[in-house]
């Protein structure tokens, strides 16, 4: 059985596809899958039968994936512990779960490459960093140029995740920012250079243990998306709720416009998920341990 982190990014969604650093944490919840030889090679995602050959975009997508690793034929089964669309990652824990069973069902390559070029079929441009954090866990400073860096957490990092919103497509809301940029340049470059000094910052707190430091770092966060069309007015009460409930900090996780809130807490991240719970969100807690990088 083969297992991927899910993620949150802590700071630097959407300008990551630019060239800006972003920091990244793997959560346990993610995706497990297991691959077995087979006459013919097959697709189950959770419930779901995906036909390889059958044109969809997941089947192409794990063409790309199984043609990184010139996989046999094999039959592949995927369980998902994350919501899918939400800004945890799924799509890239999917793609690193599913490249390790292969390989460990006798295919050969990268997991990253395999689970970026899955990747690629679903968001045309991706940054990178799910399939990084997927595939590393930890915490992670990553740029497209140089890819994953691990960050040395002093202290492990307590985080309270919600589902705040509906689903949104990465695809449309990385595109929403495209098409924002070619329109206001100059807004979108001040705001990109605002989010540079914040992962700079925030990079600093991990690794000194200001968390404090690091839960305001990521309410300025919030506010510059925000600043970018990304957030929506149940993220906004998602964050407000685990603020007012004793959060150091809460921001929209991923693409936004939907999906996932990521709280941090200082020790017990029970209030925070008491006051969602309250408000009928869905959520769980995560704890972040420094790793060393996975093969
Ligand atoms: O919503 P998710 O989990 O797919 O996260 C996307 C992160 C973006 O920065 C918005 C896109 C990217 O490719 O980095």
């Amino acid at each position: 059985m083969a297992h991927a982190n899910g993620k949150v990014i802590l700071l630097g969604e959407h300008t990551v596809v630019y060239g800006v650093p972003a920091i990244a944490a793997g959560i346990d919840r993610g995706a497990s899958a297991v691959a077995r030889p087979a006459g013919k090679a097959s697709l189950k995602l959770g419930k779901e039968r995906v036909d390889p050959a059958g044109g969809s975009e997941i089947a192409r997508a794990y063409s790309a994936l199984s043609d990184a690793l010139s996989a046999p034929p094999l039959a592949v089964e995927v369980e998902l512990e994350i919501p899918a669309g939400s800004g945890l990652g799924a799509s890239a824990a999917i793609g690193v779960a599913a490249a390790r069973a292969v390989i460990e069902a006798g295919g050969a390559g990268d997991v990253l490459e395999a689970a970026t070029a899955w990747e690629r079929v679903f968001h045309g441009n991706p940054s990178g960093i799910d399939a990084a954090a997927a595939a590393h866990g930890g915490c992670i400073y990553f740029t497209r140029a140089e890819g994953p860096t691990p960050i040395r957490l002093i202290d492990p990092l307590r985080l309270a995740i919600a589902v705040a919103g509906p689903p949104a497509s990465t695809r449309q809301m990385v595109e929403s920012v495209a098409r924002m940029r070619d329109r206001r340049r100059e807004l979108f470059d001040k705001t990109a250079d605002g989010i540079l000094s914040l992962v700079k910052n925030a990079r600093l707190c991990l690794e000194s243990g200001d968390t404090t430091g690091l839960g305001r770092l990521m309410d300025l966060n919030q506010m510059l998306l925000s600043g970018l069309f990304l957030s929506t007015e149940e993220i906004e009460n998602a964050c407000r709720i685990a603020r007012d409930a004793g959060a150091l900090g809460a921001k929209l996780t991923g693409a936004g416009g939907g999906g996932c809130v990521v709280a941090l807490v200082e020790e017990d991240a029970g209030p925070v998920l008491e006051a969602w719970k309250s408000h009928g969100l869905e959520c769980f807690g995560a704890e972040v341990h420094a790793r060393e990088p996975a093969p």
